[in-house]
């Protein structure tokens, strides 16, 4: 039994109690003696008093540890143990502490510090993970260098750094750059490598290595393609290169998250480096492009720079994934790019701003870390960092990163620090900016508009919504891009940034011939939610002129969104108008038929209901359903010509390449055949499934008979045919549950759970049966309670094991109380349920507390 368990504690953290840590580590000796229910780490780390930092007694965080003996100096001394660490007396010079500690990975189902999958030892530090392995000062601001050792008759034994000597049943690494204990990793396996190399720009040779269990060695040519070309473009547009001999990235298929940036050792969920034709979609090649560029990103804007607390996790994570954006833009398309970023930030972080869990980008207080990895830390601090960079434009933008690289390389930073870089670098003051990072909800933006005489003017009003943790919310700085349009079509002034600071501005824009038609917030140039009094003609106008591309396609959105509100009234007069207005962009050769297909798509059910709410009204999912259901049949009966002429003129013959040219195709082909099925009864899927050679038309066909309750053959043949393959058999049970029909989608989860090949223990395939319902909205929010009952209960079972992953899932319910008295008395019983638990994660607790009282 180890005798430091986990507190039990639930203790809020805060921002403004900051203080350094007493000592400074100088360097830090590891050895790990590798066993399944017995692995001795043993340590020797040097620390130094640290002269900037207050009094306070020597604290070593651990936990879950057995701790064997302890020495400072060579004396074997008697800490004081407490719950999440201990505390010794030390002397006031620097100092040798040593330490034996025996863990038991074998046990440990979180997943967290090191532990097993499929008999490969693997670790995850971050957050807090590292006091699971040792005894040690487990926070970002203690960086050091780190050796270690491995002792292990496995054949393959990495950690970070460069290796420096291998032999019979031992392996040793040694990591030169300073770095805080999260980014640790050991792996240890009987692993194959996919190997490459290549030459940074001032001639260091690595070696580029991907390792996985044997037999997945023919899945990993698209990571390590996606790998060389972050390389080179991190080189290219932010002049950072790789610094040491070797990058090693390992897959592993019990993962909390996507992937962890441990120095030179990458450490990825399989889900996001193996792919072939076959077996990944184009949406997956995509994503493993992206994560394969954000881990490799990190190597700068996280390992090299780090965050002085976890307060600051957006220094770090918003800047980063920014970078992948605009790497991802670049390989592909950046219409499309900003088009699919901000689908997922109005689907996941506009969702979350606006509910119970609503919370700074800096957050200034926590219990668990683990539950602020959240789409506003990552992507609303991706759209920060946009704005900054519409702010002070591209030089100023490059300049600060130089910046910022020069002056904070080896630090451990905080906002303030990477505003100041841009303040000294540009000479403008962002005081008032930094109030993105530090108030909560999505500002909305009404416009008023008025033409006179030649002048148009704009009146711009912005609200910050009030929380409970936010009484008094102050105007914001926001960058609005603005183009007017003739009536015409032809563009009269170009793109230009209003700077919106105070509650309500007027802009005004002379020498007009005529009233001209405003596209406003181009490339969604602020994360907002914009009021306009438009209508149908003016979207209509924008979406057939607008030279913007994200705009264009925004008109049509809010055309689709303002039928499917009046729909959910009774009124469809609307929607021959819509099936007209689409009938001319998806005919458009000149437009990118990805940009199409993204086009042809229609907001969420979960939009649906935000925007419901929005409105002043009570959303009803199963009425949100069927008004969709109704706008898609109108589509396709009225789209039918066009819709079989894009399916004939998008095949695409030859062999599969997930470049975006032919995924676009694929994917407006996908979108017309899931039209289509609606009117011919399911007979162009089916062809369409038996003549698929890739996991991205298989997909298409099974989803489009999914969608009119059939393709019970194909998901039999489905099954017969991957029954092995871990990460397809994922997607099979994600899909059955996530297109279900409402009435049944409880039901057919719940079927599944029972069935063998359901491993709830293993992240990806409880988030694809779980995460699956919780996804089909009018399946989990069916009347009778099913679905709520459904995932409390998995919830329930998986959080003594996993709270990490359980505690992210509970997010399913963050939406309660847009909802009905029923529903909310329904969900409330859950929540009440689960807080009942006992014992509770500290991780569960935060967030059904959270989400019960806001
Ligand atoms: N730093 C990782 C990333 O963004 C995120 C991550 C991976 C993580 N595993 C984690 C965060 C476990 C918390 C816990 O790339
Ligand atoms: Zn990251």
């Amino acid at each position: 039994m180890p005798d430091t368990p986990k507190s039990a504690a639930a203790e809020t953290i805060y921002l403004r109690d900051y203080t350094a840590f007493g000592w400074t580590v100088t360097s830090v000796h590891l050895t790990f003696d590798l066993a399944p229910n017995a692995t001795r780490v043993t340590t020797k780390i040097a620390f130094a008093p640290n002269p900037d930092a207050p009094a306070q007694p020597f604290t070593l965080m651990g936990e879950d540890l057995t701790l064997i003996s302890a020495r400072i100096d060579g004396v074997t001394v008697t800490p004081t143990l407490h719950p999440g660490g201990l505390t010794v007396d030390v002397p006031d010079a620097p100092f040798i502490w040593e330490a034996e500690v025996e863990i038991d990975p074998a046990s440990n189902t979180a997943l967290e510090g090191l532990y097993m999958s499929n008999g490969m030892y693997c670790t995850q530090c971050e957050a807090e993970g590292f006091r699971k392995i040792t005894y040690y000062p487990d926070r970002p601001d203690v960086m050091a260098p780190y050796s270690v050792r491995v002792n292990s008759d496995l054949p393959v034994l990495l950690s970070n750094g460069n290796p420096v000597a291998q032999g019979d049943g031992f392996a040793e690494w040694d990591d030169p750059w300073p770095k805080p204990s999260y980014l640790f990793a050991l792996v240890a396996g009987d692993l194959v490598a996919h190997s490459d190399r290549i030459t940074t720009m001032s001639g260091r040779e690595v070696a580029l290595n991907i390792w996985v269990r044997p037999g997945d060695e023919d899945k990993c040519a698209y990571a390590m393609d996606a790998l060389k070309r972050s390389m080179i473009w991190d080189e290219q547009v932010y002049g950072r290169e790789y610094d040491l001999d070797v990058f090693n990235i390992v897959a592993v298929d019990d993962f909390n998250m996507g992937a962890m940036e441990n120095k030179g050792l990458n450490i990825f969920n399989s889900k996001f480096v193996l792919a072939s034709a076959e077996t990944a979609t184009d949406a997956d090649f995509a994503r493993i492009e992206s994560i394969i560029a954000h881990e490799y990103f990190h190597n700068w804007t996280g390992n090299r720079i780090t965050c002085r607390d976890w307060f600051q996790l957006c220094l770090k994570e918003g800047l980063t994934v920014y970078r992948d954006q605009q790497f991802s833009g670049d390989m592909r398309s950046h219409a499309v790019q900003r088009i699919e970023d901000v689908l997922m930030l109005r689907a996941r972080q506009f969702r979350e701003d606006n509910g119970p869990l609503a919370h700074p980008v800096r957050p200034d207080h926590y219990v668990e870390i683990n539950n602020f990895y959240t789409a506003t830390v990552y992507e609303k601090g991706a759209e920060v960092i946009g704005m900054l960079r519409t702010l002070v434009g591209e030089d100023g933008y490059r300049d600060a990163l130089n910046l910022y690289f020069d002056r904070h390389d080896g630090d451990a930073s905080t906002i303030e620090d990477w505003l100041k870089v841009f303040e000294d670098a540009t000479g403008r003051d962002l005081g008032q900016f930094k109030r993105w990072y530090t108030q909560s909800g999505t500002p909305r933006l009404t416009l008023n508009e008025r033409f006179n005489d030649g002048t148009y003017e704009i009146d711009i009003k912005q609200e910050v919504p009030e929380t409970k943790n936010q009484a008094d919310p102050q105007p914001l700085h926001i960058p609005v891009a603005i183009g007017l349009l003739s009536p015409n079509g032809d563009e009269v002034v170009p793109t230009q940034i209003l700077e919106l600071t105070e509650t309500q501005q007027t802009f005004r824009f002379d020498g007009l011939g005529a009233a001209p038609v405003a596209s406003v917030l181009r490339n969604f140039s602020a994360p907002v939610i914009v009021n306009r009094a438009g209508g149908a003609d003016q979207n209509a106008f924008l979406l057939a002129h607008d030279t913007d591309p994200f705009n264009k396609w925004e008109a049509g959105r809010a055309l689709s969104k303002s039928v499917l509100l009046d729909l959910l009234n009774g009124d469809d007069a609307g929607v021959a108008g819509y099936v007209d207005a689409m009938a001319q962009v998806i005919t458009d050769d000149a437009l990118d038929p990805a940009f199409r297909a993204l086009t042809l798509g229609l907001p969420s059910e979960d939009d649906l209901a935000q925007s419901v709410f929005d409105g002043g009204c009570t959303p009803d999912p199963m009425a949100i359903y069927d008004a969709l259901g109704i706008l898609r049949g109108a589509m396709a009966a009225g789209l039918e010509t066009p819709l079989r002429a894009i399916y004939a003129e998008m095949h695409t013959p030859g062999a599969y390449s997930p470049d975006a040219g032919p995924a676009g195709r694929r994917a407006l082909r996908g979108a017309a055949l899931g039209l289509l099925s609606r009117i011919d009864g399911g007979a162009l899927a089916r062809a369409h499934y038996d003549g698929a050679d890739n996991m991205t038309d298989s997909l298409a066909a099974l989803s489009a008979l999914l969608r009119i309750g059939q393709g019970q053959d194909q998901i039999d043949a489905f099954y017969a045919k991957w029954a092995d393959d871990r990460l397809v058999l994922d997607k099979w049970f994600m899909m059955q549950v996530a297109l279900a029909p409402p009435e049944t989608a409880a039901k057919i989860a719940e079927n599944l759970s029972r069935h063998p090949a359901f491993d709830w223990k293993n992240p990806n395939r409880f988030r694809s049966l779980i995460g699956g319902l919780t996804s089909n909205a009018a399946g989990f929010h069916a009347a009778d309670g099913a679905g709520y009952r459904f995932v409390a209960e998995w919830l329930m079972r998986l959080d003594p094991k996993n709270p990490q992953t359980a505690a992210r899932m509970s997010t399913a319910f963050e939406t309660w109380r847009r909802y009905d008295a029923d529903r909310q008395d329904l969900i409330r019983e859950q929540l009440n349920r689960i807080a009942a638990m006992t014992p509770i994660s500290r991780d569960m607790g935060e967030m059904v507390g959270r989400m019960l009282n806001a």
